[in-house]
């Protein structure tokens, strides 16, 4: 018999409303990412600039509102400069980070253009490894000053005679980690964000910034670093960076699906921090969250330990999802939704090829990898007020993490659309759960449908030859009556419950 879950919500009892750029995702220099996956000329897919149009397809249909440019460790030995102007003049690099060629064949012009033609905004960041202050402020007066400047007539002169208008941006990528180019001690990292928020904003006062927290919440210096981090630069950024990875090597599918536990308390830390330095400056200013990198990494690890140095855009970290994946990405968005009033953007890491829900072949195909389904269900219908979950449900306990909910779920009123999205993931692999949703404040509800994703065997992926292996369907059990729900969750299953409020 299927054991019993059940979730009260309140459409008076929420959380927040939700920023649509938590459904935000990242395009690195690195891998296939670009050369290969966003960007072919030649391929028979390409349009005139060269942008694949098949990947296009995919992304669009996910309705991303933002993605993160050009990286990830990439951007801490990058010089913009080398990325825009003539093709033909354009610099090969040595790229430290991921020990590759540069070709510099797509730059800064290039992402604007791409994400104008992907309907989505970017989110740019600089380098403050190897860079500082100096290339930060004339990056933004390249992008974003009108005319009458040395760097906006750059600009120009490139044939984009209006500016680019980007909002967002990130002060370096991962300053902590050892393996950074230019890592920086907390203060050190602190005194140059600072400064160089300064002066960005000076050059284009409307634009929003992102300070480095940690590389994950297994940093050793993680709090203390997001605690000096914005001791210098509270006053000067709106948001802290959060980045988290999850891998099932150890083979231990129970503790992997339990990690977005880890995630919750990653995230309540960050705010507690957060919160520490609001009340120890006495200001009124509320630092937001910017989930900036989270996904699951490790398949790719060996092969990637093995590649010969100095290509041009290899095959790296080409994670080949598996269905148990999907399921800790589904948790994982929910993490995010739960704390939807502090995280205000979040990147899954990446978008194309590189750890990501889109993969290609370089000159073929293009399909969805499993984790696609639950990004692109919670970018869908995962807008409007996060509603607070009261959830009674059996519990499991693993070697690391104790307490672990065998269900996770959020509600989400969307009140322009009338209508509330239940999304539930039944972590239990041998198990259903049959869920009551007490929806009570809300009258009557009528079902739209109830989307399963399932699959017999938790490593099942979805490849180039079976590109459908892993999908979701629409034969879920949910039954609504006034404004009570039943659903049977079936065994490790993402699940999502689509309600019109009459
Ligand atoms: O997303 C892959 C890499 O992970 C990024 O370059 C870096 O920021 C993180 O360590």
């Amino acid at each position: 018999m299927a054991s019993q879950a059940k979730m009260i919500v309140d459409k008076d009892f929420t959380i927040g409303s939700i920023d649509s750029r938590i459904y935000g995702s990242f395009i690195e220099h690195l891998g296939r990412a670009v050369y290969g996956g966003i960007y072919e000329p030649g391929h028979p897919q390409a349009d005139e600039l060269g942008f694949r149009k098949d990947v296009f397809e995919l992304v669009r249909a996910l309705d991303v509102p933002i993605v993160r440019y050009p990286g990830g460790n990439f951007v801490s030995g990058y010089n913009w400069e080398d990325g825009v102007g003539p093709k033909e003049e354009r610099k090969r690099r040595l790229e430290l980070a991921w020990r590759t060629i540069e070709t510099n064949q797509f730059g800064f012009n290039e992402f604007a253009d791409w994400t104008k033609k992907a309907n989505t905004q970017a989110m740019m960041a600089v380098n403050l490894g190897t860079r500082g202050p100096d290339e930060a402020r004339n990056l933004v007066e390249y992008s974003n000053h009108p005319s009458g400047t040395y760097w906006s007539d750059l600009r120009r002169s490139h044939g984009y005679e209006q500016p680019h208008g980007i909002k967002t941006w990130c002060l370096g990528n991962e300053m902590d980690g050892p393996w950074q180019i230019g890592a920086k001690t907390a203060v050190e990292y602190g005194r140059i964000a600072a400064e160089t928020a300064k002066v960005m904003r000076w050059v284009d006062p409307t634009i929003e910034l992102v300070a480095c927290g940690s590389s994950s919440r297994t940093m050793p210096t993680f709090p203390e670093w997001e605690a000096t981090v914005l001791d210098h630069t509270y006053n000067y950024v709106e948001y802290i960076s959060l980045h988290q990875y999850y891998s099932n090597a150890e083979k231990d599918t129970p503790t992997f699906l339990a990690r977005s536990v880890e995630m919750d308390r990653f995230i309540d830390s960050v705010i507690a921090t957060c919160d520490y330095v609001k009340a120890k400056k006495r200001s009124k200013k509320t630092m937001y969250l910017s989930f900036d990198e989270w996904n699951v990494w490790y398949h790719s690890k060996e092969a990637d330990s093995k590649l010969e140095p100095w290509q041009i855009a290899p095959p790296q970290l080409e994670d080949i999802y598996t269905h148990e994946d999907a399921l800790l990405v589904g948790c994982m968005l929910i993490s995010l939704l739960k704390r939807a009033d502090r995280v205000k953007m979040a990147c899954i890491a990446q978008l194309v090829n590189v750890i990501a829900p889109i993969m290609t072949e370089t000159g073929g195909k293009a399909w969805k990898q499993t984790i696609y389904y639950p990004y692109l269900h919670a970018s869908l219908y995962g807008r409007g007020t996060a509603l607070v979950p009261l959830i009674q449900t059996p519990k499991y306990d693993t070697p690391s993490i104790t307490d672990v909910p065998y269900l996770e779920s959020i509600a989400i009123h969307n009140e322009e659309k009338s209508e509330v999205t239940i999304f539930a993931v039944n972590r239990h692999l041998d198990e259903a759960l049959t869920l009551q949703v007490d929806l009570r404040s809300f009258g009557g509800c009528r079902l739209i449908e109830h989307i399963v994703l399932e699959h017999g065997d938790l490593k099942a992926a979805n490849t180039a030859e079976r590109p459908d292996n892993v999908t979701p369907h629409q034969r879920g059990s949910a039954a609504v009556d006034g404004s009570s729900v039943t659903a049977q969750l079936n065994k490790a299953s993402w699940n999502v419950i689509r309600l019109k409020i009459s």
